[in-house]
């Protein structure tokens, strides 16, 4: 496996990027057609960056960043690997690829949203407003291995919420890092 520049990638490996976020999201849901997929792509080479882990010509996942607050923060997004190539450290490398460019680039945050619109955690169906500091400390997976573990694994933590960002009950979970920290 090699991490390389997706927008250096031929047409072909870059489409197969986009097929990826229709098909390889279930739970969070994906982009629902194509051609959103494919203006996603060109998004984010557009505005900040990706990088792709292949296999000869096979597209793996791959992994976008771009900037907030005037590049102080990046935001990683999105994160994808192939279903049948899961828990083998692809999403790993992915993240760490992402982690250097964006330092590379002056990032001092990396920060994601990473969301639960299918009550995959316990902020799902939550009066979050009541006490959001308790329900944040409290966050808990649900039995269905939300994202949110793996993050936490790279050691990004949860640094605030978005009610209902997905509908009602249905929030985003933001999460950040500090980068080149000693
Ligand atoms: C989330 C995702 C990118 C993880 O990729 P991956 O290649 O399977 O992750 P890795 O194998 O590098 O995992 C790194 C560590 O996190 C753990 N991990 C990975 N996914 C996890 C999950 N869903 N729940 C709990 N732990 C998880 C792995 O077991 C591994 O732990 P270890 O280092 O102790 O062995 C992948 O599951 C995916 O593409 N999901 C669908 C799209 C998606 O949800 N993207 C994120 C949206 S915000």
């Amino acid at each position: 496996m090699q991490i390389v520049d997706l927008e250096e990638q031929p047409a072909g490996i870059r489409e197969q990027a986009a097929r990826m976020l229709v098909d390889e999201f279930v739970e969070p849901r994906g982009w629902p057609a194509i051609e959103k997929a494919r203006e996603e792509v060109v998004a984010v080479i557009r505005d900040g960056f990706a990088r792709a882990a292949v296999e000869d010509d096979l597209v793996l996942g791959w992994i976008g960043g771009l900037p907030e607050y005037h590049g102080r923060v990046w935001e990683l997004h999105p994160l994808v690997v192939r279903s049948d190539r899961r828990r083998r450290g692809i999403g790993r490398a992915l993240v760490a690829s992402f982690e250097q460019e964006a330092a590379r680039r002056g990032a001092l945050t990396a920060t994601l949203g990473t969301d639960d619109d299918s009550a995959m955690t316990s902020l799902a169906h939550t009066r979050l407003y009541d006490d959001l500091p308790r329900h944040i400390t409290g966050l808990r997976d649900l039995g269905r291995s939300h994202p949110f573990l793996f993050y936490r694994k790279l050691g990004y933590v949860v640094t605030g919420v978005m009610p209902d960002a997905n509908g009602r009950g249905k929030p985003d979970i933001y999460m950040s890092k500090a980068l080149g920290e000693e």
